[in-house]
Parts: C-alpha cells; sequence; structure tokens
C-alpha cells in the first residue's frame, strides 16, 4: 500500500532518497516524505502530493544529512495531507518513523499517550510509534532498545523504519509487510520493495517478520525481537536493474505489455521438460484445487480452475475476500494463492485460514522472498521480472502460463490429461505473442468506441477469465463503465442495458465459437457494435463482427493469453487518448496490503 525506504551512506541521503521514493510510487502516491538525521537534529520534509513534488520542494538546496528515512503513502488511516504524510515525529523531534502497513492497536495506544501527556499532530495510526520509542528515550534506554520496546506494543502488521538524533543509522524491523536489505559498497538500503534501491545495488537480505535490522553505511546487523543475531542470505536479485526503468517507453503498462514474449519465455524456461519443482509433499494425497486470489490475479485462478475441470479435476477459484467468510471443506485439497506481489492482505487471509485448517498452500508469486512464499508450504515463482504499472499485465499472462503447467502437473497425479496437449506449442508462445503486440489496430477501435456509456466483454470457457480482466484492465486505467461476463448470461440481465452506444467485445478463444457466435447476433440486433478477439482462423466469427482484432492460432488453451494482450493493449490506447495517469491509476496502488 505504501512503501517506505531508508539510506545510510557516505554522501547526501536526501537524493537517494527521493530516487528510491520514484521508484517506489507504484505502492502509493498520495502522499511523500523524507526525514534526514545529520547529527545536528533531524529534518522532516514532507507534504500531500507526488514524489515529483517533494523533489521539486528540494531541489532548491533543502536539508542534508547522510542517513535518512522515506516514505511514499497510500491513505489508509487519515486523509491525503502535509499532516498525514509521513514521516512521523514525537513531540520533541528526535525520532522519526516511516510505516507501511496497519497498527491495529493504535487507539489504545493513542489514548494512554495522550493520558501520559502526548500531543499528536496527525491521524495516523504510524504517530504512536515515535512517542512510543521518545518514551522509553526518556526512561533512559538507548535508541535501540527504546525502539524494541516500542515496537512491543504494537499489534496489527508493518514494516518500520526509524531514525533518531545523534544516531548514525536506521532502525528497522518487519511483521507482516514487506522489507528488504540492500546491501551496497560504502552505503546501505531498505526498502519495502527491491525496485526501490536496485539502481544502488543488486545484492539483498531478504528480512524476515520479527527481525530487527539496524542499517549503518558501512555494515549492518540483524537480530530477533530478543536481541540475539540472525543469519540471513545476502542474494544476488535473478533480473537485471534495468528491468526496473521505463526505458524509453512513456509507461511503464505499455512497457510491461511490449515485454511478454521475454517474460513469458523466462516463466516457461525448462519447465515444459522438467515441470515445476514442486516439493513431493505438495501434490501428495491431493484430490481438488482451490485457487484464493484478487482482481486480475483471480481472473488467472479462474483460469487455472478451468483448465483443471477440463481435465477432470475438481477445481475452484474464490475471491480470497470472501473464501474466508465461510471456508469451504478442504480435507486433501491443495489451496492455491495466486499473487502476484505476495503481500495481498486478503489472499494472505484465504491462505492462512485454510493452513489453520490443515491444507497444504501453495503460492504461486512474482516475488522472491514474499510474504506468500515464505508463509506457504512450497512455491512456485512466475519470473515474470518486476512489474511497475499498477494494472498487472505481464504477471497475468506470466500466471496463466504458470498455472497451466501446475494443472498439468496435478492431473497427471489424480487423472490423466491428454498426453499430447497445448505444452507442445508452449515454446512457440513468446513469438506468437510478439506478432500481436503491434496495437495499432487495438489503438484504432479504442479511439472508435471512446466515450460511449458502457463497455461489455463477453466470453465463454477459458475465454471469461479474458472477457472479466479485459473489463477489469479497461475500467482500472480508462475510468471508463467496464463489465465483463459470460455470454451465456447476457440473457439474464446484461441485455437490458445494450444499446449502440454499448460497444461488446466477443472473446472467441477456438472453443464454443457457435455460442459467441449467437451471442453476438443477439447484441447486434439491439445495435451494439461487435469487435470480435479470437484467431484469425477463426473466420465465421471474425466475419459476423463488425470488426475483429485476431490473433495467431495456437492451442486453444493458450489462445487466453493472446486474446488477453489485444485487450490490454486496447485498455492502453484508450487510457491513453483519454490522457489518464495509465501507470497510477486513481485511487489504486499495487499492493493492497490491508483486508
Ligand atoms: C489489477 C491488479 C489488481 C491485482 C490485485 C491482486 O490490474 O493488478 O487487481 O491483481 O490487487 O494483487 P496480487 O496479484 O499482488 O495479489
Amino acid at each position: 500500500m505504501c512503501g517506505i525506504t531508508a539510506s545510510a551512506g557516505d554522501g547526501d541521503a536526501a537524493q537517494t532518497l527521493i530516487d528510491c521514493l520514484e521508484n517506489l510510487e507504484y505502492r502509493g502516491y498520495d502522499s511523500a516524505g523524507i526525514a534526514l538525521s545529520n547529527g545536528d537534529g533531524i529534518s522532516v520534509t514532507k507534504r500531500a502530493g507526488e514524489v515529483a513534488d517533494l523533489r521539486a520542494a528540494l531541489a532548491d538546496g533543502g536539508p542534508s544529512g547522510r542517513v535518512g528515512i522515506g516514505h511514499t503513502r497510500w491513505s489508509t488511516h487519515g486523509a491525503p495531507s502535509d499532516a498525514n504524510a509521513h514521516p512521523h515525529t514525537d513531540c520533541t523531534g528526535r525520532v522519526a518513523v516511516v510505516h507501511n502497513g496497519i497498527i491495529d492497536n493504535h487507539d489504545a495506544l493513542r489514548a494512554a499517550l495522550r493520558e501520559r501527556g502526548h500531543t499528536f499532530a496527525s491521524e495516523t495510526d504510524t504517530e504512536v510509534v515515535p512517542h512510543l520509542v521518545s518514551e522509553a528515550l526518556d526512561a533512559g534506554a538507548d535508541p535501540e532498545t527504546a525502539f524494541r520496546e516500542a515496537i512491543s506494543h504494537l499489534e496489527g502488521s508493518y514494516a518500520v523504519a526509524m531514525v533518531v538524533d545523534g544516531v548514525d543509522g536506521v532502525f528497522a524491523t518487519r511483521e507482516g509487510s514487506p522489507l528488504v536489505l540492500g546491501v551496497g559498497t560504502g552505503a546501505n538500503y531498505l526498502a519495502s520493495d527491491v525496485p526501490a534501491f536496485v539502481e544502488f545495488t543488486e545484492q539483498v537480505v531478504y528480512l524476515d517478520d520479527g527481525d530487527v535490522a539496524v542499517v549503518r553505511p558501512d555494515d549492518y546487523a540483524i537480530t530477533d525481537r530478543s536481541g540475539a543475531p540472525v543469519d540471513r542470505p545476502v542474494e544476488t536479485i535473478d533480473w537485471a536493474p534495468e528491468a526496473a526503468e521505463k526505458g524509453g517507453y512513456d509507461h511503464y503498462m505499455f512497457k510491461e505489455i511490449q515485454e511478454q514474449p521475454v517474460s513469458l519465455a523466462q516463466t516457461i524456461e525448462g519447465r515444459v521438460e522438467d515441470g515445476l519443482d514442486l516439493s513431493p509433499e505438495t501434490l501428495a494425497g491431493v484430490d481438488s484445487v482451490q485457487f484464493v486470489a484478487c482482481g486480475t490475479s483471480y481472473h488467472a485462478a479462474l483460469y487455472g480452475a478451468h483448465q483443471l475441470r477440463s481435465w477432470g479435476v475438481e477445481a475452484t477459484a474464490s475471491l480470497a475476500s470472501e473464501y474466508s467468510v465461510y471456508p469451504p471443506p478442504m480435507e486433501d485439497a491443495l489451496v492455491v494463492g495466486v499473487t502476484q506481489s505476495g503481500e495481498t492482505a486478503d489472499t494472505l487471509d484465504a491462505l492462512s485460514v485454510a493452513g489453520d485448517r490443515g491444507a497444504t498452500r501453495l503460492a504461486v508469486t512474482n516475488v522472491v522472498g514474499s510474504t506468500a512464499a515464505r508463509e506457504s508450504d512450497d512455491t512456485v515463482f512466475i519470473r515474470a521480472g518486476p512489474e511497475i504499472g499498477v494494472a498487472a499485465t505481464k504477471t497475468f499472462s506470466s500466471q496463466v502460463v504458470t498455472l497451466y503447467l501446475l494443472a498439468r502437473e496435478v492431473a497427471s497425479v489424480v487423472t490423466d490429461p491428454p498426453a499430447a496437449a497445448a505444452l507442445d506449442g508452449m515454446d512457440e508462445l513468446p513469438d506468437a505473442v510478439e506478432t500481436v503486440l503491434d496495437g495499432s489496430r487495438a489503438a484504432r477501435l479504442a479511439d472508435e468506441y471512446l466515450g460511449e456509456d458502457g463497455h461489455f466483454f463477453l466470453g465463454r470457457g477459458n475465454g471469461v477469465p479474458v472477457a472479466m480482466e479485459g473489463a477489469l484492465k479497461f475500467k482500472e486505467i480508462t475510468y471508463e463503465h467496464a463489465e465483463g461476463f459470460p455470454a451465456g448470461e447476457l440473457k439474464h440481465g446484461p441485455l437490458a442495458l445494450v444499446t449502440e452506444k454499448t460497444p461488446v467485445f466477443a472473446v472467441c478463444t477456438g472453443r464454443d465459437a457457435g455460442k459467441i457466435e449467437s451471442a453476438i447476433r443477439e447484441v447486434q440486433t439491439r445495435g451494439a457494435p461487435v469487435v470480435a478477439i479470437a484467431p484469425r482462423t477463426m473466420t465465421d466469427i471474425v466475419e459476423v463482427a463488425d470488426d475483429a482484432l485476431t490473433v495467431p492460432a495456437v492451442h486453444p488453451d493458450l489462445t487466453p493469453i493472446l486474446t488477453n494482450v489485444q485487450l490490454q493493449l486496447l485498455a492502453y490506447h484508450a487510457a491513453s487518448s483519454l490522457g489518464r495517469s495509465i501507470d497510477k491509476p486513481r485511487n489504486l496502488a499495487k499492493s493492497v496490503t490491508v483486508e
């Protein structure tokens, strides 16, 4: 939701922190701030607005310091405002804190602190932390002990970083929210996610819940809550630092759409021959699969469930937030959390419910060291590389391919999938995607259907997740109304809305073409213009529609990926023509770490 960062180095930390915050802005962008410690007090600069506003505010020689913390915010407690922006300080201004997550017991802590004479400057849950630290300092504790004392009172999920006047280092900890340490030369860093500091170092330490890190310019130390040293390996990231840069494109989203031939090749590499390298226990005794996920990842999960059922394996896909309300029986079920970030609170909660009931949990995620990966019994990484645009694109494609491969492994244990299935065509998939990326036709159609009353996306079978994902992508970045649903549902309600002002995008993945064709005719009778999204060999569909976005003919199990790329391009070009904030759509953040 929010992004935190910290830097301790030889030079001035201000510029480094701003760079890190810009790299983290996809996590939240309604306010930003930094605090610097320079041996002569703590200076805080913060404001509502984007990181660019903060950069401008600091352009004319702002405060400096070797050590500092930074924050980019997406509001949960308290509206976006200068006062609610992080860092937050205690009454004396000698302690400054940034925080990502939610402190559940902040009301009680605040009330108790007020009774002891503390006054607060913001409405945030975070502000209790510097006050707790300050109290411990007043009681004679050294800064590290005061930090430990303060965090021992916190309930909820948090990643916290703190600077204290007179200390040449940053104190940090995590509990349920991500935090990674970057190990540089003459400088060390902290951040919610690796892209923040990857331009400075590729060496990272993934911190675990309960770890307390003290990060100084020349070294760092990690201990557990009791103060005992813990050993965490230093790892080199397995993607090129340039992957987290915009690389000449106007938007990360467009870059990430264009990267799909490469990201898919990474996802597939070695896995057609060698499988997903699941641990032997993961599939032992499994007779069914329950996917849990949110948003775009839920659409990938729908695809996975559909694929498994097509091979006779019982499978469901649930929205993670609903799964936990009345969890289904899960004896012998494999519960699969599909989550790009690995940090989505609803998905983590569903996985935790499944774990409490004894189910085996598998995480399918993009982020090494993420909470989903650490807390599940087994993990498959989708290997898409970093995705910065808030609207998920390349990670959806990589999730779909990964879930196809997973479905095949599960089916080969539970039933018997057909021997020669889409697996044979998997290696050609990246090239097939490449041919769809031109996007000029999608751009033309996006302009043609701009400003209509609504946009409907229909599909059938494995085209339903594509239709739903197409509508989600369209609405989240264009702010235009869009709905995606199974073609068969048209006559049960949505048809009432269909007019000549509601363009219909009909997804055909190669099966059940007859049903899609009748849906097309049904809406055309009401005057709606229809764009078919279909393999170019499906001439019946292409010809009956008013226009078409075609894709190469591949195995029908894999066509969803290609048709979805066309809809990504459609949404992108529509949003671009409308001048929307494509990489940072209003009210949304990439990683939703609150329920
Ligand atoms: C939409 C989008 C979101 C995410 C959802 C789950 O473009 O990105 O709908 O898919 O918030 O996020 P992850 O996959 O990180 O669990």
